[in-house]
């Protein structure tokens, strides 16, 4: 509901973020938030982070991108409704600036493997010690200690020279 969005982005004031979130109560959530708290540094766009990515900014723009807790689709079947596939890393490969961090955190054991095996398998990323901000703590984290699962946090680091901002 846009908790952990508003802490990052008030401990960061010298950053400015874009959340992005297709649902609605969260999207309204965090714009309460927004107004109640005048937070300056941050925006929020409701509509699809893919669209949102490859229309609304430059290649090489992008200092960080965070996914926290991204859908797991757990049945085989819908694996390939997920959001972090090769495409998708290879479009974040393009928005990021050179040493542009991701910083990805799931609950979801075999999503962390695949998650670590697309961006291992992009020749334009490296594993990073940490992110750009601290450890997500939504209530997805607090559902997946509940329920026993571990939280995996995964950060990369695109490497060398980023795309020329067109
Ligand atoms: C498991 S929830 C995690 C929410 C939040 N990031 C957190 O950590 O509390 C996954 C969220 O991703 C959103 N989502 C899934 N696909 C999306 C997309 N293509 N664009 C924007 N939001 C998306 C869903 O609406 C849902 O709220």
């Amino acid at each position: 509901m846009g908790e952990t969005t508003a802490e990052i982005a008030r401990a960061h004031p010298e950053a400015d973020f874009i959340a992005v979130e297709v649902h609605g109560p969260g999207v309204g959530s965090l714009l309460n938030r927004i107004h109640k708290e005048s937070i300056q540094n941050l925006r929020v766009v409701r509509h699809d982070a893919v669209e949102v990515l490859e229309r609304m900014f430059d290649d090489g723009s992008l200092a960080a991108i965070h996914l926290f807790f991204p859908d797991p689709w757990p049945k085989k079947r819908h694996h390939k409704r997920r959001l972090v596939q090769p495409a998708f890393v290879e479009l974040l490969a393009r928005k990021l600036k050179a040493k542009g961090l991701v910083h990805a955190a799931t609950d979801w054991p075999e999503y962390a493997h695949h998650i670590d095996a697309v961006f291992t398998g992009n020749i334009d990323f490296e594993k990073a010690e940490s992110g750009f901000a601290k450890k997500p703590a939504t209530k997805f984290e607090s559902r997946g200690v509940k329920l026993g699962h571990p939280i995996r946090e995964l950060c990369f680091r695109r490497r060398g020279n980023a795309p020329a901002a067109r």
